[in-house]
């Protein structure tokens, strides 16, 4: 049940008003302002309407309204003032203050709670729709704040984006070209100088995970410094000799600069890793000028692809029973792939010599 306090300092009043209002509401009285104000203290958060005579000894019911209007009370809570005869001066100084409406003496039963009933509605039905507009408001503005947010993201993102384009851009430069002399081959020698390419950028939480690791700052910037492998592409030759014309003519290309080489095919890695490696500098063609971008190279052959894929998933797997004796049959492969590769080699050469006689 809803509370409401009775100010009033005759206790006929007090007394009619609880018998007219106690079967819908939990009537509190007070028989002064000075007694309704002390009262309303501890209790304002649970009161649904507040009852004011205006005539009362101590502290009268405009000092009552006086006080609640310093304590930010009004507006908060229904006041209905309960007078005798109320002059229309009066009346409208009430209403002035906030008051919402009148009771006037005698008491007529059912405009009592008819009265009262109304302004607690009308006040609880006004607040819900404050407090609706005040949640609405605060949802608009967090919106505004995460589309903010993603705005600035967005605009953040802009030159990694950027970046990204270059390296794409130059991963296309590079394969354009392959094509090229892969076509232009085949027209002259019957035969492809490469299987397959396979291109890759850097995810950027590859890209932030190597940065980190090597103790660079996690910027644009540095990873076009420091990082020489975001753009990669992989060739798959047939026969190691192949490698080797492939790698010359891209090298030879005009616009492209050799920046490292690493072969790991005249001097394979300790596990068997065999490729060859070539950062370039590749030229790419933008809107308004030319850049050149740095791409990774790797040439292998189709068994020393196989060899790579296999020994690859070895790094991630942890649960392998003995490392040690699958990285010496990796080696004995790796061993037994350069013999076959060069065997495959030689045959292809004998064949070819038959053709050309
Ligand atoms: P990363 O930090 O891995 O880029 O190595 P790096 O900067 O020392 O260059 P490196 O030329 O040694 O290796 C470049 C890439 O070649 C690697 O990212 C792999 O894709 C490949 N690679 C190099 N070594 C191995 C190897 O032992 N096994 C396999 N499966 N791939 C390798
Ligand atoms: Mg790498």
């Amino acid at each position: 049940m809803q509370r409401i306090l009775v100010v009033d300092d005759a206790e006929i009043n007090r007394e009619l008003l609880r018998d007219v209002l106690n079967e819908d509401y939990v009537v509190e009285t007070a028989a002064d302002g000075a007694e309704a104000l002390l009262l309303l203290e501890g209790t304002f958060d649970t009161m649904s309407a507040l009852l004011l005579d205006l005539n009362m000894p101590k502290m009268n019911g405009f000092a009552v309204l006086d006080e609640m209007e310093k304590r930010h009370w009004m507006g908060k809570l229904p006041v209905l003032v309960i007078s005798g005869e109320c002059s229309p001066e009066i009346e409208s100084m009430c209403l002035n203050l906030g008051v919402s409406d009148f009771i006037h003496k005698p008491f007529e039963r059912t405009v009592v709670r008819n009265r009262v009933r109304n302004a607690i509605d009308l006040f609880t039905y006004k607040n819900r729709l404050e407090q609706q507009v005040e949640e609405q408001a605060a949802a608009l503005k967090k919106q505004d704040q995460i589309i903010q947010v993603q705005a600035r993201k967005l605009k953040a993102a802009e030159p990694f984006n950027r970046l990204m384009m270059e390296y794409s851009a130059a991963i296309m430069e590079v394969e354009t070209r392959l094509k090229i002399l892969n076509t232009e081959f085949s027209l002259t020698y019957k035969r492809n100088p490469f299987e397959a390419i396979k291109s890759r950028l850097k995810t950027p939480s590859s890209i932030y995970e190597k940065l980190a690791r090597r103790g660079f700052p996690i910027t644009v910037e540095s990873i076009r410094e420091n990082l020489t492998d975001v753009a990669g592409v992989r060739v798959i030759c047939s026969f190691p000799d192949d490698i080797y014309r492939l790698a010359l003519l891209v090298t030879m290309q005009d616009g492209i600069a050799l920046i490292q080489e690493k072969d790991y095919i005249k001097n394979p890695k300790p596990n068997g890793y065999r490729s060859l490696h070539l950062i370039l500098g590749v030229p790419i063609f933008l809107s308004h000028e030319k850049k050149q971008v740095m791409v990774e190279m790797q040439f292998r052959t189709i068994a020393m692809d196989f060899w790579a894929s296999l020994e690859h998933k070895l790094k991630y797997k942890r649960d392998v029973e003995d490392p040690d004796e699958i990285a010496r049959q990796l080696k004995e492969c790796s061993d037994s792939i350069e013999t076959l590769d060069h065997q495959m080699q030689r045959i292809r050469d004998q064949i070819d010599q038959a053709q050309d006689k």
